[in-house]
This record gives structure tokens, sequence and C-alpha cells, in this order.
């Protein structure tokens, strides 16, 4: 899994999946382990080199082992002969002697405590220069813990009396934040009275003015943002370009009793009969903001796919305001810490379209602060204290003409 991660890109849910022959115990063990090493990579990795001679190669079985048997310690608190007598084998007829040195050497030494691990170099340089010192020391301190479980309920009061059934806390309205669980065995799950959504993700449909009747949500899939909207009574029209994922926002919908028009199609060369009174474009991006969850995002979002994404996102956003009523209202969101695939993308497309502004978000929980400009930008840091959001970029966009 980290192989394919590190190498191949690939999402750790995707290299998690190809993994076939093991129980469903040891499948969640192995992968709980692939995501405690690359919550903690740089440090783990500047471990190994400490205890050796000549710098292991960055993909070499026995750093793959080291970090694996390390994260395993540092992450999940597994006792040492556990993970040496898992380790061992995995490096039988091979560079058995130089991992059971090095992680001797390790082990004796006394491992510290990693709760505020560094990011990879150069996304922290990144976001130094974009958000400043504050943030990437509130992103170390986060991607080391496992985030809390959010809710979003159709029925606010059904949020309320769940918070307080369950233990939860609310931070907005609709919102229910619970100590990360297991989420079918949560009470309500079969029935659909919820579904799983970040705060942070469910703040961009709460942009979107009740009054608006048919509304476009580009870019919907699996359908948290399209629950959202369809619970609040808007009529949604569903785009998405991918199948599988269409048909899990099927799923989601079927299973929340609720109702929208799904449309599989590529917005870039898709084009609808009606013109709305409000859209929602949640673009592809690089995920960054999803950190927390997806640690492995920090080694996928290289500076090529983020300026890709970026134009992605631009022409996107071009089609999609062509659709738009006048005095209707776009809003545009990224899970992206990238300033590339947020305002970078927005500015330029304001500037070229007089027609549209940036207002301020009306419908923000009461727990958040748009910044003085009308950006909502969610950095790590944010409501720390309660459990931290992903991060988010989103604007409120209004046409006037
Ligand atoms: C950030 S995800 C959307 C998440 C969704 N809004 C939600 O709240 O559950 C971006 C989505 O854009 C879709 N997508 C990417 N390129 C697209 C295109 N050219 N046209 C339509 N959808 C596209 C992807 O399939 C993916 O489902």
């Amino acid at each position: 899994m980290l192989d394919a991660v590190l190498r191949r890109g690939q999402t750790l849910d995707a290299a998690g999946g190809a993994v076939r022959n093991l129980s469903t115990a040891d499948h969640g063990l192995a992968v709980a382990i692939a995501g405690e090493a690359l919550r903690r990579l740089p440090d783990l990795d500047a471990l190994i080199d400490s205890a050796t001679r000549k710098r292991l190669p960055d993909d070499s079985k026995a750093r793959m082992v080291l970090r694996l048997a390390l994260a395993q310690k540092v992450g999940l608190g597994t006792p040492e002969h556990a993970l040496v007598a898992t380790a061992l084998p995995l490096v039988d007829g091979g560079p058995r002697r130089l991992v059971h040195g090095v992680l001797g050497t390790l082990l004796r030494r006394g491992l510290p405590p990693l709760d505020a691990p560094s990011l990879p170099a150069e996304v922290e340089h990144r976001w130094r220069e974009a958000w400043g010192n504050e943030a990437v020391d509130a992103a170390r301190r986060q991607i080391s813990k496992r985030p809390a479980l959010d809710l979003t309920f159709a029925e606010d009061a059904e949020a309320q009396d769940y918070a307080a059934k369950h233990e939860g806390i609310s931070l907005a309205s609709n919102h229910v934040r619970l100590p990360s669980s297991s989420v079918s065995e949560l009470a309500g799950f079969q029935e659909g009275r919820w579904w799983v959504q970040d705060l942070a993700a469910s703040l961009p449909a709460r942009l979107i003015p009740d009054a608006a009747k048919d509304v476009l949500d580009l870019c919907a899939a699996p359908g948290g943002k399209t629950m959202q909207l369809a619970a609040a009574g808007h009529r949604v029209t569903a785009v998405d370009a991918s199948g599988s994922r269409l048909a899990r926002l099927r799923e989601n919908l079927d299973r929340t009793h609720l109702a929208a028009d799904l449309v599989e199609a590529d917005a870039l060369s898709w084009k609808p009969k009606q013109e709305f009174d409000a859209i929602l474009l949640d673009a592809p991006c690089s995920a960054t903001g999803t950190f927390r969850r997806h640690p492995e995002v920090l080694y996928r979002a290289r500076p090529r796919i983020i300026a890709d994404n970026a134009e992605l996102q631009s022409s996107l956003l071009d089609r999609a305001s062509q659709w738009l009523k006048p005095g209707g209202t776009l809003v545009y969101s990224v899970c992206s810490l990238e300033p590339q695939e947020g305002e970078d993308v927005v500015r330029p497309f304001l500037a070229k379209h007089s027609d549209f502004h940036l207002a301020p978000p009306e419908g923000l929980p009461s727990v958040l602060l748009p910044s003085a400009d009308g950006w909502v930008r969610i950095l790590p840091g944010l409501l720390e204290a309660e459990g931290g959001l992903d991060g988010f970029l989103i604007g409120r966009l209004v046409r006037t003409r």
C-alpha cells in the first residue's frame, strides 16, 4: 500500500482496495498501519536515517518495513516484541539483519512521541508561504490525530436531539460532532436520518440562498452536498462525470429518502436546457484540505497536478457561470489548502466577468467568520479545540446582470 501510494500515486483507499487476501480485521489493521506511517513519514525517515550508515533508498524494502514497524509503535502503541516479530519475516531472505539492527537501535534509544510530526518539506514550504507558521504548526498537530466524526442531518431538530442523546456537540444547524467511531453501527444510519460530512464540507451548500428554486450541483458525487440541497427543499440537478460515483450518490439519496435529478456528463461538454437560480460548483481538486483523514494527499499533490487542477477548475467555473440567472448565486468550493486551486482561480474569473462579484457569505454557522474581503477560507487551526475542520476555500459569487 505504501508503495502504491508513494510511487504510483494511488489513494490509500484504492491501494487498500487492491489487497484482497486478508481477513476484514487484518485488512483494517493493514490500512491503519499504512495510514499511521503516512501521517509521520518525514520524521520516521529521519529516525531511520539516524540509525543507518548509508542512506537506504526511498523505495527500498528495508525502509518500507522499518516505516511500518515504527509507525505501529508510535501511532498504534503496538508492543515492541509484536512489531519486531511481524517486521522481520517481511525481509526474510533479504535485508533482515539490517532491519533487525536498525529497529533494535531505535527501540533501545526510545522513540519520540511524534505527536506534531513534520509534513513533507514541499508542503510545509507551500503552506508557510500561503498561510504562515501558525497554520503549518496546527496542521502538524492535526495530522497525528484521528479527526472527530461529523454528521449532517436533514432536519435540525433531529440533529439537536441526537447530539443530546449521544453525547455529541452541535456546532451549526443540522450538525452533530461525535468522537470517531464506526459509522454503520451508529444509531439512525440504516434509517437514513443523517450522513457523514465534515462540518467544513457542509459549508458550501449552506451558502446557497433559501429562495433559490432550481439549483445545479455541478461535480456532485458522492452527494453530501446534493443531500443538503435536497433536504433544504431546492429542486436539484446533480451532474457528475463519474458513473460509479453517481451510483453512490443514487444510493445515498435512496438511503436518506431525498430526491434529485441525476445527470452523468462531463461538465466541459454538457449543456443544461435551462438556467439556474443558484449553482454549487464543488470542483475536483488536490483535496489537500482532507489531510487529517487522507494523509496521502500530501504526497499525491505534486505541483504539476495542482497546476492541471487549476486549469480544469477555471474552465468549469467559466462554463458554470454561463448557466446562472442574473441575480443568482454561484458558490465555488474546493477542499484544498492550495491558493492556486482556490482564490487564484476565482480572482481572475472575477477580473474577467464584471457581472459577478464576491459577496459576503450569508448562512455561515456563527462559530465561523468569513475573512474581511468575503472569502470563507478554512485553515488548519480553526476550531482546533473542538476537533478542527477540513481545509476549504469557499467563495459566494453573485451575478448582478
Ligand atoms: C470534490 S468531488 C465532489 C464531491 C461532492 N460535491 C460531494 O459533496 O459529495 C469532485 C467531483 O467532480 C467530478 N468531476 C471531475 N471532473 C468532472 C467534469 N469534467 N465534469 C463533471 N464532473 C467532474 C468527479 O467525478 C468528482 O465526483
